[in-house]
Protein backbone atom coordinates (compact mmCIF):
# COMPACT_ATOMS: atom_id res chain seq x y z
CA UNK A 1 0.00 0.00 0.00
CA UNK A 2 2.41 2.88 -1.12
CA UNK A 3 1.06 6.34 -0.36
CA UNK A 4 2.30 9.88 0.75
CA UNK A 5 1.39 10.74 3.73
CA UNK A 6 2.30 14.29 5.12
CA UNK A 7 1.38 17.22 7.19
CA UNK A 8 0.09 20.15 6.01
CA UNK A 9 0.31 23.47 7.30
CA UNK A 10 4.22 24.81 5.93
CA UNK A 11 4.23 27.62 3.29
CA UNK A 12 6.64 25.89 0.47
CA UNK A 13 9.41 28.07 -0.29
CA UNK A 14 12.34 27.84 -2.09
CA UNK A 15 14.04 26.87 -5.57
CA UNK A 16 12.75 23.77 -7.69
CA UNK A 17 13.86 22.98 -10.66
CA UNK A 18 11.37 21.48 -13.85
CA UNK A 19 11.82 18.16 -15.38
CA UNK A 20 11.18 17.44 -19.05
CA UNK A 21 8.15 17.21 -21.01
CA UNK A 22 5.96 14.16 -20.03
CA UNK A 23 3.30 14.61 -23.04
CA UNK A 24 6.48 15.45 -25.61
CA UNK A 25 8.71 12.30 -24.27
CA UNK A 26 6.41 9.81 -24.64
CA UNK A 27 5.85 11.12 -28.57
CA UNK A 28 9.42 11.79 -29.03
CA UNK A 29 10.36 8.27 -27.82
CA UNK A 30 8.12 6.47 -30.55
CA UNK A 31 9.16 8.93 -32.79
CA UNK A 32 12.98 7.63 -32.70
CA UNK A 33 11.57 4.39 -34.75
CA UNK A 34 11.18 6.76 -37.62
CA UNK A 35 15.33 6.80 -37.65
CA UNK A 36 16.41 3.75 -38.15
CA UNK A 37 19.35 5.35 -36.99
CA UNK A 38 20.54 6.67 -33.35
CA UNK A 39 18.90 9.79 -31.32
CA UNK A 40 20.22 11.01 -28.31
CA UNK A 41 16.92 12.16 -26.27
CA UNK A 42 18.21 14.57 -23.34
CA UNK A 43 16.23 16.53 -20.19
CA UNK A 44 13.79 13.33 -20.44
CA UNK A 45 11.89 13.17 -17.72
CA UNK A 46 12.56 10.27 -15.43
CA UNK A 47 8.81 8.95 -14.90
CA UNK A 48 7.08 5.96 -15.13
CA UNK A 49 5.20 6.41 -18.34
CA UNK A 50 8.65 6.50 -20.03
CA UNK A 51 10.06 3.45 -18.52
CA UNK A 52 7.11 1.84 -20.11
CA UNK A 53 7.78 2.93 -23.63
CA UNK A 54 11.45 2.07 -23.15
CA UNK A 55 10.58 -1.30 -22.34
CA UNK A 56 8.17 -1.49 -25.14
CA UNK A 57 10.52 0.22 -27.74
CA UNK A 58 13.04 -2.64 -26.65
CA UNK A 59 10.36 -5.42 -27.00
CA UNK A 60 10.45 -4.05 -31.06
CA UNK A 61 13.98 -4.36 -30.97
CA UNK A 62 15.55 -0.58 -30.11
CA UNK A 63 18.28 -0.98 -27.82
CA UNK A 64 18.61 1.86 -25.29
CA UNK A 65 21.07 3.04 -23.06
CA UNK A 66 20.97 5.49 -20.78
CA UNK A 67 23.68 7.53 -20.64
CA UNK A 68 22.64 9.58 -16.99
CA UNK A 69 19.55 9.86 -15.82
CA UNK A 70 17.76 12.07 -18.02
CA UNK A 71 19.62 10.85 -21.53
CA UNK A 72 19.26 8.15 -23.35
CA UNK A 73 20.46 6.87 -26.28
CA UNK A 74 17.92 4.73 -28.43
CA UNK A 75 19.49 2.72 -31.71
CA UNK A 76 16.82 1.62 -33.96
CA UNK A 77 18.93 -0.02 -36.15
CA UNK A 78 17.17 -3.51 -35.74
CA UNK A 79 13.50 -3.55 -35.23
CA UNK A 80 12.24 -6.29 -35.95
CA UNK A 81 8.92 -7.04 -35.53
CA UNK A 82 5.64 -5.45 -35.70
CA UNK A 83 4.06 -6.62 -33.41
CA UNK A 84 3.91 -4.25 -29.98
CA UNK A 85 3.27 -6.03 -27.03
CA UNK A 86 -0.44 -5.77 -26.02
CA UNK A 87 0.23 -6.00 -21.83
CA UNK A 88 2.40 -2.61 -22.01
CA UNK A 89 0.37 -0.93 -24.96
CA UNK A 90 -2.88 -1.03 -23.37
CA UNK A 91 -1.41 0.02 -20.30
CA UNK A 92 -1.37 4.17 -21.26
CA UNK A 93 -2.69 6.55 -23.70
CA UNK A 94 0.12 7.83 -25.59
CA UNK A 95 1.06 4.04 -27.05
CA UNK A 96 -0.92 5.05 -29.80
CA UNK A 97 2.33 6.93 -30.95
CA UNK A 98 3.82 3.49 -32.07
CA UNK A 99 0.64 3.44 -34.98
CA UNK A 100 1.83 6.18 -36.32
CA UNK A 101 6.02 5.84 -36.19
CA UNK A 102 5.30 1.92 -37.02
CA UNK A 103 3.57 3.08 -39.78
CA UNK A 104 6.24 5.56 -40.86
CA UNK A 105 9.14 2.95 -40.25
CA UNK A 106 7.41 -0.09 -41.14
CA UNK A 107 4.41 0.53 -42.67
CA UNK A 108 2.37 -2.01 -40.47
CA UNK A 109 1.88 -2.35 -36.47
CA UNK A 110 -0.17 -4.28 -33.88
CA UNK A 111 -0.92 -2.72 -30.55
CA UNK A 112 -3.26 -2.66 -27.54
CA UNK A 113 -5.90 -0.20 -27.50
CA UNK A 114 -4.49 2.47 -25.57
CA UNK A 115 -5.59 2.85 -21.67
CA UNK A 116 -4.18 5.77 -19.80
CA UNK A 117 -5.93 8.65 -17.07
CA UNK A 118 -10.13 7.86 -16.98
CA UNK A 119 -11.31 10.86 -17.95
CA UNK A 120 -13.93 10.28 -19.92
CA UNK A 121 -14.71 7.99 -23.66
CA UNK A 122 -11.41 9.30 -24.90
CA UNK A 123 -12.14 8.25 -28.73
CA UNK A 124 -8.76 8.02 -31.15
CA UNK A 125 -11.49 8.27 -34.50
CA UNK A 126 -9.02 11.35 -35.23
CA UNK A 127 -6.32 9.31 -34.89
CA UNK A 128 -7.87 6.96 -37.65
CA UNK A 129 -8.99 9.48 -39.93
CA UNK A 130 -5.48 10.95 -40.40
CA UNK A 131 -4.07 7.29 -40.64
CA UNK A 132 -6.28 6.08 -43.41
CA UNK A 133 -6.23 10.04 -45.20
CA UNK A 134 -2.32 8.74 -45.56
CA UNK A 135 -3.46 5.06 -47.05
CA UNK A 136 -3.33 2.94 -43.94
CA UNK A 137 -6.48 0.13 -43.20
CA UNK A 138 -6.82 0.18 -39.81
CA UNK A 139 -8.83 -2.54 -37.97
CA UNK A 140 -10.10 -2.38 -34.36
CA UNK A 141 -10.80 -5.64 -32.76
CA UNK A 142 -10.12 -7.60 -29.40
CA UNK A 143 -8.43 -5.12 -27.68
CA UNK A 144 -6.14 -4.48 -30.50
CA UNK A 145 -5.47 -1.91 -33.29
CA UNK A 146 -3.81 -3.72 -36.19
CA UNK A 147 -2.47 -0.86 -39.11
CA UNK A 148 -1.40 -1.67 -42.45
CA UNK A 149 0.08 0.29 -45.06
CA UNK A 150 1.40 -0.64 -48.47
CA UNK A 151 2.52 2.90 -49.34
CA UNK A 152 1.94 6.08 -47.16
CA UNK A 153 0.92 9.21 -49.71
CA UNK A 154 0.57 12.81 -48.38
CA UNK A 155 -3.18 14.11 -47.74
CA UNK A 156 -5.26 16.71 -46.21
CA UNK A 157 -6.50 15.91 -43.48
CA UNK A 158 -9.15 18.15 -41.68
CA UNK A 159 -9.27 17.12 -37.60
CA UNK A 160 -12.94 17.49 -36.62
CA UNK A 161 -11.66 17.99 -32.85
CA UNK A 162 -8.47 19.77 -31.68
CA UNK A 163 -6.68 16.83 -30.72
CA UNK A 164 -2.88 16.56 -29.39
CA UNK A 165 -2.55 12.98 -29.93
CA UNK A 166 -4.56 12.63 -33.90
CA UNK A 167 -2.02 16.37 -34.93
CA UNK A 168 1.11 14.14 -33.33
CA UNK A 169 0.04 10.77 -34.99
CA UNK A 170 -0.76 12.58 -38.20
CA UNK A 171 2.89 14.33 -38.09
CA UNK A 172 4.37 10.60 -36.90
CA UNK A 173 2.63 8.79 -40.50
CA UNK A 174 3.35 11.67 -42.70
CA UNK A 175 6.87 12.79 -42.62
CA UNK A 176 8.00 9.60 -44.55
CA UNK A 177 4.93 9.53 -46.80
CA UNK A 178 5.47 10.50 -50.65
CA UNK A 179 4.02 14.17 -50.96
CA UNK A 180 2.81 16.84 -49.05
CA UNK A 181 0.39 16.53 -45.91
CA UNK A 182 -1.47 19.39 -44.35
CA UNK A 183 -3.16 18.97 -41.09
CA UNK A 184 -5.94 21.89 -40.24
CA UNK A 185 -7.47 22.29 -37.19
CA UNK A 186 -4.16 21.13 -35.81
CA UNK A 187 -3.48 21.07 -31.93
CA UNK A 188 -0.96 24.39 -31.24
CA UNK A 189 0.07 22.53 -27.64
CA UNK A 190 4.09 23.03 -26.64
CA UNK A 191 4.81 19.30 -27.13
CA UNK A 192 3.00 19.22 -30.49
CA UNK A 193 5.81 22.11 -31.69
CA UNK A 194 8.64 19.92 -29.36
CA UNK A 195 7.40 16.69 -31.49
CA UNK A 196 7.72 18.79 -34.63
CA UNK A 197 11.09 20.09 -33.87
CA UNK A 198 12.51 16.89 -33.09
CA UNK A 199 11.32 15.63 -36.18
CA UNK A 200 12.84 18.35 -38.13
CA UNK A 201 16.16 17.70 -36.17
CA UNK A 202 16.63 14.33 -37.79
CA UNK A 203 15.64 15.55 -41.29
CA UNK A 204 11.45 15.97 -41.49
CA UNK A 205 10.29 19.07 -42.99
CA UNK A 206 7.57 20.13 -41.28
CA UNK A 207 6.29 23.68 -41.27
CA UNK A 208 3.51 25.40 -39.35
CA UNK A 209 3.57 23.54 -35.68
CA UNK A 210 2.31 25.64 -33.25
CA UNK A 211 -0.42 26.84 -35.77
CA UNK A 212 -3.64 26.09 -36.84
CA UNK A 213 -2.15 24.41 -39.93
CA UNK A 214 0.48 21.80 -40.31
CA UNK A 215 2.81 21.28 -43.68
CA UNK A 216 4.76 18.19 -43.74
CA UNK A 217 6.54 17.43 -47.02
CA UNK A 218 7.55 14.00 -47.07
CA UNK A 219 11.08 12.92 -47.23
CA UNK A 220 13.03 9.73 -47.86
CA UNK A 221 14.89 9.41 -44.91
CA UNK A 222 16.53 10.32 -41.88
CA UNK A 223 19.60 10.90 -40.29
CA UNK A 224 20.97 10.63 -36.46
CA UNK A 225 20.25 13.06 -34.27
CA UNK A 226 20.90 14.84 -30.44
CA UNK A 227 17.99 16.49 -28.90
CA UNK A 228 17.01 17.90 -25.66
CA UNK A 229 13.31 18.34 -24.67
CA UNK A 230 11.58 21.27 -23.02
CA UNK A 231 10.22 22.03 -20.10
CA UNK A 232 7.30 20.51 -18.54
CA UNK A 233 4.42 22.94 -18.68
CA UNK A 234 1.83 21.47 -15.84
CA UNK A 235 4.67 20.45 -13.74
CA UNK A 236 5.45 23.86 -13.40
CA UNK A 237 2.01 24.93 -13.29
CA UNK A 238 1.61 22.34 -10.63
CA UNK A 239 4.48 23.91 -8.39
CA UNK A 240 3.30 27.37 -8.96
CA UNK A 241 -0.01 26.51 -7.81
CA UNK A 242 1.65 24.74 -4.60
CA UNK A 243 3.16 27.79 -3.88
CA UNK A 244 -0.03 29.63 -3.98
CA UNK A 245 -2.15 27.33 -1.81
CA UNK A 246 0.31 26.81 0.76
CA UNK A 247 1.09 31.02 0.81
CA UNK A 248 4.38 30.06 0.15
CA UNK A 249 7.03 31.71 -2.69
CA UNK A 250 8.87 29.06 -5.18
CA UNK A 251 11.27 30.21 -8.18
CA UNK A 252 10.18 27.66 -10.57
CA UNK A 253 13.44 27.20 -12.49
CA UNK A 254 13.76 25.33 -16.39
CA UNK A 255 10.71 26.68 -17.56
CA UNK A 256 9.34 28.45 -20.65
CA UNK A 257 7.15 31.26 -18.79
CA UNK A 258 5.28 31.78 -22.21
CA UNK A 259 3.85 28.38 -21.63
CA UNK A 260 2.55 29.19 -18.67
CA UNK A 261 1.06 32.67 -19.75
CA UNK A 262 -3.11 30.98 -18.86
CA UNK A 263 -1.84 29.93 -15.56
CA UNK A 264 -0.02 33.09 -14.57
CA UNK A 265 -2.58 35.18 -15.76
CA UNK A 266 -5.26 32.77 -13.85
CA UNK A 267 -2.88 33.16 -10.33
CA UNK A 268 -2.31 37.17 -10.94
CA UNK A 269 -6.10 37.70 -11.61
CA UNK A 270 -7.17 35.64 -8.37
CA UNK A 271 -4.01 38.33 -6.18
CA UNK A 272 -1.37 36.03 -6.49
CA UNK A 273 2.44 37.68 -7.55
CA UNK A 274 4.02 35.70 -10.48
CA UNK A 275 7.21 37.56 -11.28
CA UNK A 276 8.67 36.19 -14.96
CA UNK A 277 12.54 35.36 -15.82
CA UNK A 278 13.99 34.53 -18.75
CA UNK A 279 13.72 30.22 -17.78
CA UNK A 280 11.87 30.65 -14.50
CA UNK A 281 9.01 31.81 -12.82
CA UNK A 282 8.73 32.71 -9.40
CA UNK A 283 5.37 32.51 -7.48
CA UNK A 284 3.86 33.82 -4.42
CA UNK A 285 1.47 34.96 -2.02
CA UNK A 286 0.93 36.21 1.51
CA UNK A 287 -2.90 36.72 1.78
CA UNK A 288 -5.87 34.65 0.72
CA UNK A 289 -6.66 34.67 -2.57
CA UNK A 290 -9.87 35.41 -4.97
CA UNK A 291 -12.04 33.74 -6.59
CA UNK A 292 -12.63 33.60 -10.28
CA UNK A 293 -13.88 31.51 -13.61
CA UNK A 294 -12.32 29.16 -15.43
CA UNK A 295 -12.66 27.22 -18.93
CA UNK A 296 -10.41 24.60 -19.83
CA UNK A 297 -9.78 24.78 -23.89
CA UNK A 298 -7.42 23.89 -26.01
CA UNK A 299 -3.43 25.79 -25.97
CA UNK A 300 -3.07 28.79 -26.02
CA UNK A 301 -6.67 28.19 -23.23
CA UNK A 302 -6.22 27.26 -20.15
CA UNK A 303 -5.15 23.43 -19.78
CA UNK A 304 -7.29 20.43 -18.86
CA UNK A 305 -4.34 19.03 -17.40
CA UNK A 306 -3.79 22.10 -14.78
CA UNK A 307 -7.79 22.41 -13.67
CA UNK A 308 -7.61 19.99 -10.55
CA UNK A 309 -4.40 21.69 -9.40
CA UNK A 310 -6.62 24.80 -9.88
CA UNK A 311 -9.53 23.48 -8.17
CA UNK A 312 -7.83 22.86 -5.46
CA UNK A 313 -6.01 27.22 -5.10
CA UNK A 314 -9.69 28.27 -5.52
CA UNK A 315 -11.41 25.99 -3.41
CA UNK A 316 -9.22 27.68 -0.75
CA UNK A 317 -9.84 31.52 -1.68
CA UNK A 318 -12.35 33.95 -1.21
CA UNK A 319 -16.11 33.76 -2.61
CA UNK A 320 -17.46 31.78 -5.23
CA UNK A 321 -15.30 30.09 -8.43
CA UNK A 322 -16.84 28.21 -11.19
CA UNK A 323 -14.67 25.61 -13.65
CA UNK A 324 -15.89 24.62 -16.89
CA UNK A 325 -14.28 21.83 -17.93
CA UNK A 326 -14.57 21.58 -22.03
CA UNK A 327 -11.82 18.92 -23.18
CA UNK A 328 -13.09 15.72 -20.88
CA UNK A 329 -16.44 14.54 -19.29
CA UNK A 330 -14.85 12.50 -16.65
CA UNK A 331 -12.42 14.94 -14.86
CA UNK A 332 -14.06 15.95 -11.42
CA UNK A 333 -13.60 12.61 -9.89
CA UNK A 334 -11.08 14.17 -7.27
CA UNK A 335 -14.04 15.98 -5.84
CA UNK A 336 -15.36 13.53 -3.61
CA UNK A 337 -11.78 13.49 -2.08
CA UNK A 338 -11.25 17.19 -1.96
CA UNK A 339 -14.67 17.21 -0.07
CA UNK A 340 -13.20 14.61 2.79
CA UNK A 341 -10.89 17.79 3.57
CA UNK A 342 -13.39 19.93 3.66
CA UNK A 343 -13.80 21.62 0.31
CA UNK A 344 -17.45 22.88 -0.43
CA UNK A 345 -18.04 21.96 -4.76
CA UNK A 346 -20.90 21.34 -6.66
CA UNK A 347 -20.26 19.47 -9.75
CA UNK A 348 -23.19 19.53 -12.39
CA UNK A 349 -21.72 17.86 -15.47
CA UNK A 350 -18.85 19.35 -17.27
CA UNK A 351 -19.01 22.60 -14.38
CA UNK A 352 -17.81 22.74 -10.90
CA UNK A 353 -19.17 25.48 -8.60
CA UNK A 354 -16.81 25.87 -5.73
CA UNK A 355 -17.54 28.23 -2.59
CA UNK A 356 -14.32 28.73 -1.12
CA UNK A 357 -13.56 27.94 2.68
CA UNK A 358 -11.21 29.30 4.84
CA UNK A 359 -8.94 25.43 5.25
CA UNK A 360 -8.70 22.08 4.77
CA UNK A 361 -8.38 19.20 7.30
CA UNK A 362 -6.28 16.42 6.70
CA UNK A 363 -7.97 13.31 5.03
CA UNK A 364 -7.09 9.86 3.78
CA UNK A 365 -7.92 10.37 -0.11
CA UNK A 366 -6.81 7.88 -3.22
CA UNK A 367 -5.33 9.70 -6.30
CA UNK A 368 -8.17 9.31 -9.27
CA UNK A 369 -5.51 9.97 -12.01
CA UNK A 370 -2.41 11.59 -12.62
CA UNK A 371 -2.83 15.54 -11.95
CA UNK A 372 -5.96 14.88 -9.68
CA UNK A 373 -3.57 13.03 -7.67
CA UNK A 374 -0.84 15.92 -7.46
CA UNK A 375 -3.99 18.24 -6.79
CA UNK A 376 -4.74 16.34 -3.36
CA UNK A 377 -0.91 16.00 -2.60
CA UNK A 378 -1.14 20.04 -2.67
CA UNK A 379 -4.39 19.84 -0.40
CA UNK A 380 -2.84 17.73 1.54
CA UNK A 381 -0.20 20.30 1.80
CA UNK A 382 -2.38 22.91 2.41
CA UNK A 383 -4.34 21.01 4.68
CA UNK A 384 -4.38 21.29 8.70
CA UNK A 385 -3.37 17.70 10.11
CA UNK A 386 -2.34 14.59 8.77
CA UNK A 387 -3.44 13.85 4.79
CA UNK A 388 -2.55 10.22 3.08
CA UNK A 389 -2.88 10.05 -0.69
CA UNK A 390 -3.27 6.69 -1.80
CA UNK A 391 -3.10 5.30 -5.37
CA UNK A 392 -0.09 7.13 -5.76
CA UNK A 393 1.66 5.15 -8.98
CA UNK A 394 -0.96 7.62 -11.05
CA UNK A 395 1.27 10.99 -9.56
CA UNK A 396 4.76 8.53 -10.63
CA UNK A 397 3.24 8.33 -14.42
CA UNK A 398 3.63 12.01 -14.53
CA UNK A 399 6.22 13.91 -11.82
CA UNK A 400 9.80 12.82 -11.80
CA UNK A 401 10.97 12.72 -7.60
CA UNK A 402 8.02 14.83 -6.61
CA UNK A 403 7.57 13.88 -3.09
CA UNK A 404 11.75 14.91 -3.18
CA UNK A 405 11.07 17.90 -4.93
CA UNK A 406 8.21 19.20 -2.14
CA UNK A 407 10.55 18.16 0.49
CA UNK A 408 13.02 20.58 -0.67
CA UNK A 409 10.18 23.34 -0.73
CA UNK A 410 9.97 22.27 3.31
CA UNK A 411 6.53 19.68 2.41
CA UNK A 412 6.26 17.65 5.48
CA UNK A 413 5.74 14.47 2.91
CA UNK A 414 6.87 11.30 2.64
CA UNK A 415 6.54 7.90 0.89
CA UNK A 416 5.37 5.22 3.16
CA UNK A 417 4.45 1.51 2.46
CA UNK A 418 2.71 0.22 5.63
CA UNK A 419 0.80 1.32 8.86
CA UNK A 420 3.91 1.21 10.80
CA UNK A 421 5.41 3.73 8.66
CA UNK A 422 2.36 5.80 8.86
CA UNK A 423 2.61 6.05 12.37
CA UNK A 424 6.61 6.61 12.41
CA UNK A 425 5.92 9.89 10.60
CA UNK A 426 3.41 10.80 12.55
CA UNK A 427 5.30 10.20 15.63
CA UNK A 428 8.45 11.91 14.16
CA UNK A 429 6.55 15.24 13.07
CA UNK A 430 3.88 15.73 15.73
C1 LIG B 1 -3.21 14.68 -24.47
O1 LIG B 1 -4.17 13.64 -24.47
C2 LIG B 1 -2.43 14.55 -23.20
N1 LIG B 1 -1.80 13.24 -23.19
C3 LIG B 1 -3.34 14.73 -22.00
O2 LIG B 1 -2.53 14.73 -20.85
C4 LIG B 1 -4.07 16.07 -22.11
O3 LIG B 1 -5.01 16.15 -21.06
C5 LIG B 1 -4.77 16.19 -23.45
O4 LIG B 1 -3.84 15.96 -24.53
C6 LIG B 1 -5.38 17.56 -23.68
O5 LIG B 1 -4.40 18.55 -23.60
C7 LIG B 1 -0.69 13.05 -23.89
O6 LIG B 1 -0.17 13.94 -24.54
C8 LIG B 1 -0.09 11.70 -23.81
P1 LIG B 1 -6.67 15.02 -27.11
P2 LIG B 1 -4.93 13.23 -25.79
O7 LIG B 1 -6.63 14.04 -28.22
O8 LIG B 1 -4.00 13.37 -26.93
C9 LIG B 1 -11.28 14.18 -28.06
C10 LIG B 1 -1.97 14.25 -18.63
O9 LIG B 1 -2.50 14.35 -17.50
N2 LIG B 1 -10.81 13.28 -29.11
O10 LIG B 1 -6.11 16.38 -27.33
O11 LIG B 1 -5.57 11.92 -25.54
C11 LIG B 1 -10.94 13.72 -26.66
O12 LIG B 1 -11.86 12.78 -26.18
C12 LIG B 1 -2.74 13.77 -19.82
O13 LIG B 1 -0.77 14.49 -18.84
C13 LIG B 1 -11.72 12.71 -29.96
O14 LIG B 1 -12.93 12.90 -29.85
O15 LIG B 1 -6.03 14.37 -25.83
C14 LIG B 1 -10.94 15.02 -25.90
O16 LIG B 1 -12.23 15.38 -25.58
C15 LIG B 1 -4.14 13.36 -19.49
N3 LIG B 1 -11.24 11.89 -30.95
C16 LIG B 1 -10.39 16.02 -26.93
O17 LIG B 1 -10.59 15.41 -28.20
C17 LIG B 1 -9.92 11.64 -31.11
O18 LIG B 1 -9.56 10.88 -32.04
C18 LIG B 1 -8.91 16.35 -26.78
O19 LIG B 1 -8.17 15.16 -26.64
C19 LIG B 1 -9.00 12.23 -30.24
C20 LIG B 1 -9.47 13.05 -29.24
Amino acid sequence: MEQYIMKGGNPLVGDVTISGAKNAAVAILPAALLINGTCTINNLPNISDVKIYCEILENLGAKIHWNSTNELTIDTRNIDTTEAPIDLTSKFRASYYIIGAMLGRKGEIEVGMPGGCKLGARPIDQHIKGFEALGANVDIGQGKIIAKAKKLKGASIYMDITSVGATINAMLAAVLAEGTTTIDNAAKEPHVVDVANFLNSMGAKIRGAGTDVIRIKGVEKFGDCQYSIIPDQIEAGTFMTAAVATKGDIMIKNVIPKHLEAISAKLIEIGAEVVEFDDAVRVSATKRLESTNIKTLPYPGFPTDMQPQMAVTLALSNGTSVISESIFENRFRYVDELTKMGATIQVDGRTAIISGVEGFTGADVHAPDLRAGAALVIAGLSAKGFTTVSDIGYIYRGYEQFEQKLKQLGGEIQLVNNEKEVAKFKLKIG
